[in-house]
């Protein structure tokens, strides 16, 4: 236990992390005079040291104590904490102080997420700018703009291959333009979500391309092998991402004459974090993102930053200790940033990233992927199951629940789980890859497949969530009852994401019913990676449609979906039982509906879900033991149900129930 002292172990370091401190004084006291900083700001970085100096001295111990030259190391970690401290403008100081003293901020009903890709959406930077009234009107508060960073040429992972952390793309602007959205997002209230890309730079990255120069120091930066030896004793047990990229996860690099460890593409060759110039290196970066005016870093591929022989090289124990010493850190200078967790792994390691010390928020991929089983199968049984013993967090956390993202879907539940009903989980991975592929009989889902491994069958799906959800095919077919249902079906799964707890997250186009987009396939850059697909550019056009029919009154299936979706969100934003994380399920008895309870600060709401097209019902006296009283009402259709009666639910129909 960090910051315990049962073992004599904590009082030799803490001894050592008292003394390495003193030492630094006088090298602080330079940063302080150099800064001209005031004796208000040193006692709050003081008061902030003293709470997180030991802990953050023993992780760093845990992970470099071994090392020669730790003490050099850990000074200089702490001497650039003070320079980020001391760098960081008014504007985010009072937002660190308010945060601080409110640290629960982002588990407000009031608070909506939406990703998007910033060329997609608006060409370029500044013109995203111009579009803050869109985001508001939609009730956006949070913005996640997807890797924006100068890239390799060709190929770059949609971003995630990046050349300089400190540069923008210049096909979207400048470092000075992205500062300046910032604050205009600032202003507006609406948080900045950017990512931190730490497993991997691109190889084209100045860090790589010293290494490839030969110089040592920054070879020591990756994972560099001179034969076939280490990289095969590593490849029998680790699994493999992006299996029809390339077989393995080492890539031979001619110019080294060496294998480079590559988890994603090739072109991404992750860090070595065993080295503590590494761990310093990125330390660097984040307190830029943080100091540019970033509110939330999205901590990419979080779970592969460690790597151990004879392991999966996943979610290994030193994988959280890093994350939790740069939550220290951030806490120390910076702390009004949190921490997102993107851990797309199994469920058990999911929420091993959770928590106030190490991600404040998380991702929710096993919500995701267990409502669109609920979508194919009719049935919430799985669903059930497993948010019964999965959904709560500690205190000061929260999910991200999103439908769609970027990336692939996968069906990361866990295999007991679905065993404990009578589900074998390979041969229902397969059913749910045939559904939403379409093979399926009478499926209405139009995805395709990612990362098909013919050897281990194991697939992924890419595709809208419109055109998963049965938009396509209906608009294909011209058929108004199944355009009908799938507009149902995606506004089942807005009204549970907006409502079960946690930080809703729209991948923005959904906003509009987006249909998989096709053309990815004519990109040599894109066309081996189908999440291509689901990555669609913004329709301008569409908003004008939306207000004409505003004035004639009859509305297009677009403007349909853009006004339910805004309504719900404006509708959950006046909702305080919707704030915060805590959720109950309520027992409906009938397999097709979901039901659960959300209580915040005395005010409480039920919500019911029916996942079949059939309409279904419950027994009024079900929800008697909710404390709804005699009658409660539908906020969302405004209609008055009675606990003596059956509550009759429509095809795919969402109840926010509210007392009367
Ligand atoms: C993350 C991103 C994904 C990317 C991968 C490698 O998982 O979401 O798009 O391919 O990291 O950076
Ligand atoms: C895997 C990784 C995740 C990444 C995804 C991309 O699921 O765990 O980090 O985003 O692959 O497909």
């Amino acid at each position: 236990m960090i910051g315990s002292s049962e073992n004599g172990e904590y009082d030799d370091i803490s001894f050592k992390a008292d003394l390495t401190l003193d030492r630094l004084q006088p090298r602080l006291a330079e940063v302080w005079q150099q800064q001209g900083i005031d004796a208000a700001k040193l006692r709050t970085f003081d008061a902030r040291l003293r709470t997180h100096w030991h802990p953050l001295f023993q992780l760093l111990y845990r992970l470099y104590g071994t090392r020669y030259d730790f003490f050099y190391h850990i000074e200089q970690v702490l001497l650039t904490a003070a320079k980020a401290f001391a760098n960081r403008p008014d504007e985010l100081s009072a937002l660190d102080r308010h945060r601080t003293n409110e640290p629960d901020w982002f588990q407000s009903e009031k608070i909506v997420g939406g990703a998007l890709y910033v060329d997609l959406f608006a060409e370029n930077l500044s013109k995203a700018g111009q579009h803050v009234q869109y985001f508001k009107r939609l009730g956006l508060t949070y913005l996640h703009l997807m890797p924006l960073f100068a890239v390799r040429p060709g190929n770059n992972d949609g971003g995630y291959a990046i050349s300089n952390y400190r540069s923008v793309d210049p096909r979207l602007g400048t470092i000075d333009d992205l500062r300046q959205l910032a604050n205009d997002l600032r202003h507006a209230g609406i948080s900045l979500v950017l990512d931190f890309v730490f497993n991997h730079t691109a190889d084209d990255h100045e860090w790589a391309q010293r290494a490839q120069a030969g110089d040592r120091a920054y070879q020591e930066f990756y994972y560099i092998f001179p034969d076939r030896r280490l990289p095969e004793q590593y490849e029998r047990t680790l699994r493999e991402i992006f299996p029809t990229v390339r077989r393995g996860n080492f890539t031979w690099h001619d110019g080294m004459e060496s294998w480079v460890w590559t988890t994603f593409n090739s072109f991404q060759w992750d860090l070595n974090y065993s080295n503590p110039a590494v761990f310093r290196a990125m330390l660097e970066e984040m307190y830029f993102l943080a100091n540019m005016g970033v509110d939330i870093l999205r901590v990419d591929a979080v779970a592969f930053i460690w790597k151990r022989m004879g392991t999966s090289c996943e979610n290994l124990p030193e994988a959280h200790w890093l994350i939790q010493a740069y939550n220290h850190l951030a806490r120390i200078a910076t702390p009004g940033l949190l921490f997102k967790s993107e851990a797309i792994v199994h469920p058990d390691e999911v929420v091993k990233y959770i928590s106030e010390e190490e991600c404040q928020i998380s991702y929710n991929p096993t919500l995701m992927a267990l409502l669109w089983e609920s979508l194919a199968t009719r049935r919430t049984d799985l669903l059930v199951q497993t948010l019964g013993h999965r959904y709560k967090l500690p205190e000061n956390t929260s999910w991200v629940n999103y439908l769609r993202c970027h990336d692939d879907i996968g069906w990361t539940f866990d295999d007991q789980d679905a065993a404990e009903i009578g589900i074998r989980a390979f041969d229902h991975r397969q059913f749910l890859n045939d559904f939403y592929t379409g093979q399926f009989p009478g499926s209405f889902a139009r995805g395709i497949p990612f990362q098909e491994n013919h050897q281990t069958g194991d697939m992924r799906i890419s595709g809208t969530m419109a055109s998963l959800a049965g938009l396509e095919q209906a608009v294909e077919e011209d058929d108004e009852q199944k355009k009908d249902l799938a507009i149902r079906r995606m506004m089942l799964l807005h009204g549970i994401t907006l409502s079960i707890g946690g930080i809703p997250l729209l991948y923005l186009g959904e906003e509009w019913g987006m249909l998989n987009d096709y053309d990815f396939a004519l990109d040599p850059a894109k066309a081996g990676d189908s999440r291509w697909i689901h990555r669609p550019k913004m329709q301008w056009e569409y908003l004008d449609e939306l207000d004409d029919h505003i004035a004639s009154g009859n509305g297009s299936i677009r403007s349909r979906i853009f006004k339910s979706t805004q309504r719900l969100i404006e509708l959950r934003k006046s909702l305080p039982a919707f704030a915060g994380q805590s959720m109950g399920l309520v027992s409906t008895s009938n397999p097709h509906i979901l039901g659960y309870l959300r209580t915040h600060d005395g005010h409480r709401m039920v919500v019911l879900a029916n996942f079949s097209e059939q309409p279904q019902q419950i027994g009024g006296n079900k929800l008697r033991t909710a404390g709804l009283g005699r009658f409660f009402k539908d906020v969302i259709q405004e209609k008055t149900y009675l606990t003596s009666e059956p509550v009759l639910l429509e095809p795919y129909q969402i109840l926010w129930l509210d007392r009367v």
